[in-house]
């Protein structure tokens, strides 16, 4: 009877069981697709407009009663800075009482508001608060100017302060900042007439 010669072990792996190779290119593609699985996630994360709390949702800012309360003097022409909107947000008649110097107090303007966005549409800057001297938003980048109701007065800015569409619900106000409502053309200013080379300003 012929016996076959044994030589040891036979390498590679058993029948059933991954070879070593097989088993690190699984770990590397199982890898891979964790990393583009993340990739892809973070970049939809980031591309995603954050509509809820940022620019482009709605905001609730309060009663008349709620913003006096935190700017009393609002009620007297000062506009309130809303930051969350990137507005001010202008208590109409006030504000014209302000300007005109009867320093009439409007507790409640009720729909006569307006949310002016901050962003200025000359070059988009940031506008300042009022100027106390003019009474005017005038913007320090290149000097445009805006009466309190955002209407354009100087500079090379191409029409008057955007602004967000306004709601008021039960008293309480609310902005939408989903669209931007251009300001309104030049020239066509019906407020504060007063010479822009006669009165102090803080922007040059
Ligand atoms: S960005 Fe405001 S005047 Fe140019």
């Amino acid at each position: 009877m012929t016996h076959l010669p044994t030589y040891g072990e036979v390498p590679g792996a058993p029948v059933g069981e991954m070879s070593r190779r097989s088993f690190m290119r699984r770990i590397f593609w199982v890898g891979a697709g964790i990393l583009s699985i993340e990739f892809l996630a973070g970049t939809l994360n980031f591309l995603w407009p954050n509509v809820r709390s940022g620019l482009g949702g709605k905001f609730t800012i309060g009663t008349a009663a709620d913003i006096a309360s935190t700017q009393p003097t609002w009620t007297q022409g000062q506009p309130f800075g809303f930051s969350k909107a990137r507005v001010f947000f202008i208590n109409v008649p006030a504000s014209e009482a302000l300007v005109g110097g009867s320093n009439e107090t409007v507790a409640d303007p009720g729909a006569n508001v307006l949310a002016l966005y901050r962003k200025c549409p000359h070059l988009g800057c940031n506008i300042p608060p009022l100027c106390d001297k003019s009474h005017w938003f005038e913007c320090l980048c290149h000097g445009s100017k805006y009466n309190i109701i955002g209407e354009k007065r100087a500079g090379p800015a191409p029409r008057g302060m955007d602004r967000f569409a306004v709601t008021v619900t039960d008293g309480v106000y609310g902005i939408d900042t989903s669209a931007i409502v251009a300001g309104p053309p030049i020239g066509t200013a019906t407020f504060d007439p007063r010479d822009t080379t006669t009165i102090p300003h803080c922007a040059a």
